[in-house]
Parts: C-alpha cells; structure tokens; sequence
C-alpha cells in the first residue's frame, strides 16, 4: 500500500522540508503544479532530488483545475496542458491527466519516459453513478483510473463500495472517499481496493479528510495492511475526534495481530451493518449517537445492555452479532483500587443523561446506595424512579461529606465550555472520591477544585482507557474467529 505525500506547502522551500521530514513515513509524492509558486523544471528538479534522496521511486505530477479541487485558474487549459507536456521528465513516475481532457501531447511525451497516466475524475458533492465503465476503459488503455468522491452518508459509502466491489479484477487504481464519511478509505484503502493513499501536512491539505503520513503510519500502519489484514472500528456521528484509534491500534500492533482498528462517520446504523458485513469488519465500538440504535441491529445482547439501554462494543461470532457494554465495567475498574466498593457506601450522581444511566446501574450493581442531581430536575426524578434510588435538588444544599463517591456525568465543563462547573455550590470537604467522566480537557474546573480540597479524584481518561481494555480483549477474541 503507497502512502503518498501530496506538496501543499505554500513555499517550495517548505515542500522539500515536508518531504524530508516525513520521509520516514512515505513511499510517494505527489507534485501539484497549482500549488507551486514557481511553476518552471527549477521547481520540478529540486522536488526529484529530494525525493531521490529520500529513495522515493513514484513520483506524481499533476496540475489540477480549480473544478477538479485545485488552483490552477490563471492559464488557460491549452497552456496548462502545454507546461505539463514541457514539465515530464526522467524521475517522474505518474502523470496525472483528469478524466474527460484530451491532451495527445502530455500523453505522448509521458510513453516516450515511460511515465505512466493517472486518469483521474474528482467528485466533491457526492459519488458518481456507474464509474464501473470509466474505470475500465482507463485501465483497459494501460492507465492507473483514480476516482476520488465525496460521500455524504452511509448510503454514499455502500455506493462507492459497491463501485470497487465490481472493480475489485482490475489490480491497480485508486478509490478514495474525501471528509468525514471518507476517512476510513484514506487510512484503510485496501477496503475500497485502492493500492496508494495520499496524504498531506502543513496549513493546507490536498483533499477534504487528508491526514498526516505520520498519522497514516504510526497510528493505521497504512503499509502493512494487506489482503489477510481484518478489520475493526468504531461507528459514531461525528466520530474523527474519537480517541480509540489512538489506543486500539498500538494494543493490536503489539500482540503482533494484523488487525486495523478504523473510524467510521455513519448515519444510519442499518446500513453500517451491511457496509460491515461487505467489509469483514470483525467487530466495533458504538459511540454518540448510536449507543441506543444499535441494539436493533445486532443478534444478540448481553443483560446489561438491556437493562442501561445502551450498547458500546459489538463483535462477530459464529452466533451472529453480539453486543456488550464495557462502559459499566470500564466504569467500575478505576473504583476498584479504592474502599468505595466495600459495601454501605454513598454515592452521587451528577447529571441524568446516557452516561449516568450507565454509572448508575453500575453503582447500584456494585452495592452503592445511590442519589442523582440533575439541571433538569424530572430527568433525576426518571432516572431515580426507574433504578429504584433517591433524587437530590439541583437547588438543595447538599452536606459536604454526606457522599464517599461523586460521579460527574454531565458535560459541563468539556471543551470548549470548560468554565462551567455543574454544581458550583458544593463545598467539597476533601474526604470525598471525586470521579469526571469527561476527558478533554483532563483536569476539569469540577475535578481541580475537588483536588485543590483534598479529595482523591479520577479522570475520565481512566474510564476511557479500562472500557476500552475490555474492548479490546472482546476484539482480540474476535480476531481469531473465522465467520463466515
Ligand atoms: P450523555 O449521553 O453524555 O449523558 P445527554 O443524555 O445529553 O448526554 O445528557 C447530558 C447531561 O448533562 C444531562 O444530565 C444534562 O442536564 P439536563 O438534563 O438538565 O439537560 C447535563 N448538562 C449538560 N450541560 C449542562 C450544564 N451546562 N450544566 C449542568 N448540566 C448540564
């Protein structure tokens, strides 16, 4: 799989710095001609020297138009086909012509250095019907078709898989999905059966969802996938900000398991399960908002799903679909080093959202006498009346050290609004345990002003971190499992 380098940098000086820096990480540059300041083979000979010396052997030109998602605006389209005929010369690899432009010069020039075509067709507002026939021509005339679209949706993805499914007997060609619904296709391209990946770094990228070759490699470890790699991920809307890849993969990369772990943006979680089922995928987290959705879709949950309503963690097995929640275990994990668990404890509860569904099954398993508070009184009024535990007022004064154990749930005080505090008139005594649940940022106002008292606190990052170890012991099982 080539991880390929598109230059964005506005500085030709920065684009042979990016090259060298990232060097390490790619196999392939692309040079795009609309993005250089100077548009002369000065340009071109001092990128191939780099790229030399960092023993890249492709190396692409392209000079895209600005409805192809370039910037090329200032020549005309028989000038800018001219300067790319006059620009091919030995080093380059791959000339990148757009589907549709006929330029008998470019091409002939490009046979004559044995530069091979890349035909290419952008598509930045959804995917193209029917690319079975462009893509066949192309590679039927020795050409490398290239079909970047922009998927919108999960019906989208299954169309574009469904474009390389029908595609999949022709070996060299390169599928990618832009944005966020894209993204899997940019760190796993072997799922659309595309052989390269491009990627960028700097203050521009080169497509919608590019991200770094560093990224590429260290986290998705782009080119070791292959055709026996199995597949992994976590489904959520949005879902790029999830920091699960990061954990996932190293923890796959270390037990030496050829398993990528991917995120997928899905809108529609009855089409995800067919995407995962073309794709292989062996098994997913669930996260906002499909954590209730998705136990509709699955064969078989296991009773703390049922009861908390929530499902986090699906994996394949030969009894079909089975879904999990690790979020009460992983929520439970940090607490167990603490004597919160030893029994005739009491804990509060803030908030009464999914989350403290989840904390507050857990605690009652776990033997606590629980309360929740909550902005919304009726919310803590439900949540207490179906759990079988007490409410607090949000507007009651709560005696300090009445609770060994503080749960926050609630969002006040994540990013960016992290100046809110969900309950500003408690006064911590310094005995209590006080737990976030929210992880970005780590140390919240709630969390530091706990610790500034005295109290033990725990951050959401361990909650993070323990359901996410449960994860992965349920994936890792997964993986050794041959479903059909
Ligand atoms: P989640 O699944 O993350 O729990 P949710 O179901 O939307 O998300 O619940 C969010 C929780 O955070 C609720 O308890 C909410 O209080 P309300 O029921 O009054 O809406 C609470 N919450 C959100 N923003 C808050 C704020 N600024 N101050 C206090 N509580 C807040």
């Amino acid at each position: 799989m080539l991880r390929c380098l598109t230059l964005t940098s506005d500085s030709d000086t920065k684009k042979l710095r990016n090259i060298r820096d990232n060097s390490q990480w790619i196999d392939a540059v692309e040079i795009r001609l609309d993005l250089c300041s100077h548009k002369n083979e000065g340009c071109v000979a001092s990128i191939l020297e780099v790229a030399r010396e960092a023993s890249l052997s492709v190396v692409i030109l392209s000079f895209r138009r600005e409805e192809d998602g370039g910037k090329q605006t200032a020549l005309s389209e028989a000038e800018r086909l001219h300067l790319l005929e006059q620009l091919l010369c030995p080093g380059i690899s791959h000339v990148d012509l757009e589907w549709g432009v006929t330029a008998p010069g470019v091409e002939k020039r490009a046979a004559e250095l044995g530069i091979r075509v890349i035909r290419s067709l952008h598509d930045f507002k959804g995917v193209p019907h029917s690319m079975k026939e462009m893509i066949e021509e192309s590679a039927a005339a020795g050409e490398i078709p290239k079909m970047a679209c922009y998927p919108n949706s999960s019906r989208d993805v299954l169309e574009l898989l469904q474009m390389a499914d029908e595609t999949s007997h022709i070996r060299d060609k390169i599928v990618l999905g832009m944005g966020a619904f894209g993204f899997f296709s940019r760190v796993a391209p072997q799922l659309c059966g595309s052989i390269l990946s491009f990627c960028s770094v700097g203050e521009r990228t080169g497509a919608p969802g590019q991200t770094s070759p560093q990224e590429l490699e260290e986290v998705y470890r782009v080119s070791k996938q292959n055709s026996r790699s199995v597949y992994f991920g976590i489904i959520g809307n949005p879902v790029l900000h999830s920091k699960s890849p990061q954990l996932h993969n190293p923890w796959f990369a270390e037990v030496r398991m050829d398993a990528i772990y991917v995120p997928f943006q899905v809108d529609d979680v009855g089409l995800f399960m067919r995407i995962a089922k073309q794709l292989g995928v062996r098994g997913f987290s669930v996260t906002v908002p499909h954590k209730q959705k998705i136990i509709q879709h699955i064969d078989r949950v296991e009773d703390a799903v049922k009861r908390i309503g929530s499902c986090n963690t699906v994996i394949r097995t030969s009894e079909g679909w089975i879904g999990s929640n690790t979020d009460y275990e992983g929520f439970l994990t940090p607490l167990k080093g603490t004597d919160v668990l030893s029994g005739g404890k009491h804990a509060l509860v803030i908030g009464a959202g999914g989350v403290a569904r989840t904390v507050v099954y857990a605690l009652v398993q776990a033997g606590l006498s629980v309360s929740i508070v909550n902005r919304t009184d009726e919310k803590a009024a439900g949540l207490a009346a179906e759990f079988g535990v007490t409410r607090q007022s949000i507007h009651s004064q709560i005696t300090p050290g009445k609770f060994q154990l503080i749960v926050q749930t609630t969002s006040a005080g994540m990013e960016p609004n992290t100046e809110t505090d969900p309950l500003p008139a408690y006064q911590f005594k310094g005995s209590e345990i006080v737990y976030e649940l929210i992880y970005a940022p780590e140390r919240t106002r709630f969390l530091q002003r706990a610790e500034d008292a005295g109290c033990q606190t725990i951050s959401g990052r361990e909650m993070l971190h323990a359901q996410a170890q449960l994860q992965f012991q349920q994936f890792s099982s997964a993986y050794n499992l041959e479903v059909e």
